[in-house]
């Protein structure tokens, strides 16, 4: 079973400009309700119990949010409120669950995901990209069980438009295995369009295995100077590690662009 998720939180959030100068993304409230919640109940759903959260000590608000005990015993003990003690009950839940490990240098996801390598005890654990909404379906709980089918790692995958390519990491598929499943020959961060293998792209959810570790240590920065998580797995598919595209059932919303941003408040508003 898949019972640990790593979720990397350090990120600066230049792309939500002004509104993360002073405050972190993933706690800015997409229809009433913190980004990170919606990440955290995909997880749970799906039967996680156990989440690392990779943050830096710019983002420390972010444990806070976890850790206001005695702000809510205070209020709590004062006013009685039903619905206070109801959010507070939700959010002693999710605190159980949660550790904490740091990333001061932002030197990419895949520093990022080296940072939990102490934690990770499982062959296989789950990687979530908080930007990365996913909602009317789940999409964790479909890829672990993709996973248990195939014995293989698995990653979310969609189509995108192919100027677009330059954004995403981008597959080269191999073979179609089920109806929504292909094996993958390799993967790229962010290539040209002119040299992108297809127009599939890497959405925010990964069963990565624990041999991940291994190569991340070697890891060389990539595009753009990071060290990246497409990186070490291409390394690991080129050693012979069998890597899944899930193209996914849910619908996608982006929550890293202001534009995106806007609209998963309109969408998650529908619901
Ligand atoms: C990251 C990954 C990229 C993936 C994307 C999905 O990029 O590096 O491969 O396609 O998430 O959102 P970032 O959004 O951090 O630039």
């Amino acid at each position: 079973m898949i019972k640990q998720a790593i979720i990397p939180l350090a990120g600066q959030g230049t792309r939500l400009l002004p509104l993360t100068s002073v405050f972190a993304k993933e706690l800015l409230p997409i229809n009433g309700k913190p980004g990170i919640e919606y990440i955290l109940d995909e997880c749970i759903e799906a039967g996680i119990k156990e989440i690392v959260f990779i943050i830096s000590n710019k983002k420390k608000m972010i444990k806070n949010y976890f850790y206001s005990d005695d702000f809510y015993n205070k209020i709590i003990k004062k006013k009685k409120d039903s619905r206070i003690i109801a959010e507070y009950k939700k959010i002693l839940k999710y605190k159980k669950l949660i550790k904490f490990v740091y990333q001061n240098t932002p030197k990419g996801t895949g520093d990022a995901v080296f940072k939990t390598r102490k934690y990770i005890k499982d062959k296989y654990f789950l990687m979530l990209l908080p930007d990365d909404l996913i909602i009317k379906k789940n999409c964790s709980k479909d890829m672990i069980k993709v996973h248990h089918k195939n014995k293989a790692s698995v990653m979310a995958s969609m189509k995108v438009n192919s100027k677009t390519v330059s954004r995403w990491g981008i597959y080269s598929l191999n073979k179609k295995i089920s109806k929504n499943d292909y094996l993958i020959n390799g993967v790229v961060e962010k290539p040209d369009v002119k040299k992108a293998p297809s127009n599939k792209a890497v959405i925010g959810r990964y069963i990565l295995p624990k041999t991940i570790f291994k190569k991340l240590a070697k890891q060389k920065p990539g595009n753009g100077g990071e060290i990246h998580i497409t990186d070490a797995i291409q390394t690991l598919i080129k050693e012979g590690e069998k890597f899944i595209a899930h193209n996914f059932l849910g619908k996608y919303l982006d929550c890293g662009t202001m534009q995106g941003f806007i609209n998963s408040n309109k969408e998650i508003g529908k619901l």
